[in-house]
């Protein structure tokens, strides 16, 4: 029996949103979210890789309240927790986009807008009072995708995360099984015929993408410590190391696995942020701990706005940087540049 949408006093963590989301959203907007690549055994990775990392806390240590903030590319954030870009909006709440957007804002988190969004960059940025990134697909139209993300510029986007492991989608078995198709009543404006791009993109479109814009470019979904690498060549400002929430190469590693491989490459040129089953405080801590400046998350972003449109994104994200606080505070570490290696159990 579908609950009531808008009640939200139920629900106590990331979890339970999903439960109820897929009481409450239409099954094709569910089969959507939830789907990961084939079998989805990096979708199951995701989650099983944090749930078998143990924390190694210490105890009476001097602190008042932890201090979640950190600043990145110039600006400070009050916690490190991002909203992922995640596709369709209006397929999850009549107010899609807006909806997000104004639950981020009450959240005070930044929010990276798809290039599927199905509102409009400039609609979204006058509702928003916290900073917004732009993600980007880039397409055969490359006039086209410079001038998306120069707008995206103008209208006061603060970064611009080019999203490189997509050049085709993954095998999506449930999406198939439920034909899934954006209703004939929504459009997504900047991904008019979306589908498999005829052109390749390649390092040297990052190059030109980035001396296109004046505000810093991150490229999203390295997995491989070595593209990583060749993105720090091409003059990238950051990296997001991601599988896409386990929905396009299955077999691939979780990526909380992948991420110390970066770190180590990546030597601090660059701030690396991750992404892919986050779902409670402890994950961002332990993300944080491997080298992570901040993690994003995708589908309880999804899930909270289908269960209540803003008041969901914002309790999603106000129960994570709860859990984040609490985690903190249990582990003895006062500041996000307390949080290191050794507070993961390390075996003898
Ligand atoms: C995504 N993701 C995604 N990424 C991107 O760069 N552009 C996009 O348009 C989308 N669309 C999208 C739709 C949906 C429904 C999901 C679930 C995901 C991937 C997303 O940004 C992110 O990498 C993952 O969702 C992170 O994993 P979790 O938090 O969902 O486990």
């Amino acid at each position: 029996m579908p609950t009531n949408p808008d009640d939200l006093s139920d629900l106590v963590n990331l979890f339970d949103f999903e439960k109820k989301a897929e009481a409450n959203m239409t099954r094709l907007a569910y089969e959507y979210v939830a789907s990961g690549a084939a079998d989805e055994v990096t979708l199951r990775w995701n989650r099983q890789a944090f749930d078998a990392i143990k924390l190694n806390p210490t105890v009476l240590a001097d602190m008042e309240k932890p201090d979640t903030r950190l600043s990145l590319f110039g600006y400070e954030l009050p916690y490190p927790i991002l909203i992922a870009p995640t596709a369709y909006h209006r397929l999850m709440h009549p107010e899609g986009e807006l909806a997000t957007a104004r639950g981020a804002s009450a959240a005070r988190a930044t929010y990276v807008v798809s290039s599927f969004t199905t509102t409009p960059l400039e609609e979204i940025a006058n509702v928003a009072s916290q900073p917004l990134w732009f993600q980007l697909y880039v397409r055969d139209d490359r006039e086209f995708t410079k001038e998306l993300i120069q707008k995206a510029e103008s209208l006061g986007f603060k970064a611009i995360c080019i999203t490189v492991d997509t050049p085709v989608g993954g095998v999506r078995n449930r999406e198939q099984r439920v034909d899934f198709g954006l209703p004939d009543t929504l459009n997504a404006p900047y991904m008019i015929a979306p589908g498999p791009q005829k052109k390749p993109v390649t390092w040297k479109d990052i190059e030109w993408l980035k001396s296109a814009v004046n505000i810093p470019v991150l490229v999203k979904g390295i997995l491989n410590p070595n593209d990583a690498v060749r993105a720090i060549q091409t003059g990238v400002s950051g990296i997001i190391v991601s599988n896409h929430g386990g929905r396009n190469l299955d077999t691939v590693p979780a990526t909380i696995d992948v991420l110390p491989y970066i770190v180590e490459r990546v030597a601090n040129r660059v701030p690396i942020l991750m992404d892919g089953g986050i779902r409670r405080g402890t994950d961002v801590l332990k993300a944080i701990a491997l080298g992570a400046k901040a993690v994003l998350v995708g589908k309880p972003i999804c899930y909270g706005v289908a269960c209540g449109g803003a008041a969901g994104v914002a309790k999603v994200m106000t129960i994570l940087k709860e859990e984040l606080e609490l985690a903190m505070i249990l582990t003895g570490r006062p500041t996000l540049a307390d949080i290191e290696k050794s507070v993961l159990w390390n075996p003898l």
